[in-house]
């Protein structure tokens, strides 16, 4: 594992484009992050994956995409106006506040004391309405996207008829007044995640339960997460959030520590039977093969796509030199370069077009002609003709593009045998190669 720092990471992010500190000409806006040009991309392509792998290519799943505004009772029937809480204390000197988990017995900002431990819920409260401040509708910003999942259950039970076991999954953001922020995208105030209520018959959950522990290491495994970096850990009865009965965390070895990453939890029908008792209407499913109706059971694989990000960044993070076997190495130009290893299907860019030259023009024409053709079937490709061929490598290296394809006088015929071909550069070892233009997407994307 290569020895990657907080400090590289968000310096690399923003000054390449990935993230942005959110609001930050105003002095910023704490618990918030803003996704740069090269950050949607990257964030887009994992979702994108994630929705593949976790409902399109499966026959069991069927997603949907809720409002983030709820009626209240929602969150009071789930729990989450009663416990939805963190350990508050208050400095009784300077009045500043923190978590009565994340520090010790005395103020660490000017050593005084602390006033009582009080539970301080993360729910973010909004109005709905135009009347008075006092007589409008409160309502809640979302915490978690599974809400609008289970009062979807009978809309989609209805429409689709769908058999046990049976999923529903979700991405959108969700808002959590956190107490101490941190840690860049880590611990926001607002996030996205990507979660999954699978419905299954109450006896058959530990089946599921192992079955959906296995899916989020693939997953890891599938977006480049370091393996050795992976744990993953049963939660203990006393830390499980209020409505899970056993779960199961996929932490991560972050440089600040090995964190949460990724949830499973076993809800069983808490959520269910809670909003059948507080909604007034019935939300058990007809089994037609047992002839019986009861509430199914809940698992919950949950991922935090903002925790995804900053863990691929941390897998991906290389600094290295260029070996004495590449060309550019040969050439003399074997140097220190940072760059990020990401797997090919969540690179931003997959490839970057450069001429030779920005000021041949029939090099400029040639190399634009490629870039058209290429960019009409692979939208993620990159022109670059800014500065020499070495800068522009160490610039895709440090963005992930795993190819730089270069039009050189060559591929114009300067020598005939090579005429229509280009250089293409690998980003992990360097090498480069001649490949005819006819060839490129074939061989590449
Ligand atoms: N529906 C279950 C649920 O929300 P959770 O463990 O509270 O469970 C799920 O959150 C995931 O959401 C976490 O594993 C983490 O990846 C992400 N997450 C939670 N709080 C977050 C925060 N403040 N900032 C960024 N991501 C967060």
């Amino acid at each position: 594992m290569s020895d990657v720092t907080m400090e590289k990471i968000i310096s690399l992010a923003k000054r390449r484009g990935f993230v942005y500190p959110g609001s930050e000409i105003y002095g910023g806006l704490s618990g918030t992050w803003d996704y740069g040009p090269l950050g949607v991309e990257l964030k887009n392509n994992v979702k994108q994956l994630w929705w593949r792998t976790m409902v399109q290519e499966r026959d069991d799943m069927l997603g949907i995409d809720a409002a983030i505004l709820m009626n209240a009772e929602v969150w009071k029937a789930s729990g989450h106006v009663e416990g939805f809480s963190d350990p508050l204390v208050e400095c009784v000197k300077c009045k500043r506040r923190f978590r009565a988990d994340q520090v010790g017995d005395t103020c660490p900002e000017c050593s005084g004391a602390f006033g009582g431990v009080r539970q301080f819920n993360m729910m973010f409260k909004t109005q709905v309405g135009a009347v008075p401040e006092n007589e409008a509708a409160a309502v809640y910003l979302r915490p978690e996207t599974a809400g609008g999942i289970f009062v979807n259950f009978k809309n989609i039970v209805d429409s689709f008829h769908p058999k046990l076991p049976f999923g529903i999954a979700q991405i959108g953001k969700a808002f959590r007044n956190e107490i101490a922020p941190r840690d860049f995208v880590f611990r926001s105030r607002e996030f996205e995640q990507m979660e999954i209520e699978y419905f299954v018959r109450p006896a058959e959950w530990e089946d599921f339960f192992e079955k959906w522990r296995g899916i989020q290491l693939q997953f890891a495994e599938r977006i480049g997460l370091s393996p050795e970096r992976i744990h993953q850990i049963e939660v203990a009865p006393a830390d499980r959030a209020h409505y899970s009965k056993r779960s199961i965390d996929t932490e991560f070895d972050f440089p600040f520590g090995q964190k949460e990453l990724w949830g499973l939890a076993y809800r069983s029908d808490f959520d269910l039977s809670a909003h059948t008792n507080a909604s007034g209407t019935d939300l058990s499913y007809l089994d037609d093969a047992a002839k019986e109706k009861f509430l199914p059971h809940v698992i919950e694989p949950t991922f935090g796509l903002d925790r995804t990000i900053l863990a691929i960044i941390t897998s991906a993070y290389t600094e290295d030199e260029l070996g004495p076997s590449s060309a550019e190495a040969s050439e003399g130009k074997g140097e220190k370069r940072v760059y990020l290893k990401f797997p090919f299907a969540v690179a931003p860019i997959k490839a970057a077009i450069f001429p030779l030259l920005k000021n041949k023009p029939e090099l400029v024409a040639k190399a634009r002609e490629v870039y058209l053709a290429l960019k009409n079937d692979v939208p993620q490709i990159m022109w670059d003709d800014n500065g020499n061929i070495g800068k522009r490598y160490r610039r895709q290296d440090e963005i992930g593009t795993p190819y730089c394809v270069t039009i050189d006088f060559d591929t114009l015929g300067e020598n005939a045998e090579l005429l229509d071909t280009v250089t293409v550069r690998d980003r992990d070892t360097g090498e480069q190669e001649r490949i005819a233009i006819a060839e490129l997407k074939a061989r590449l994307f």
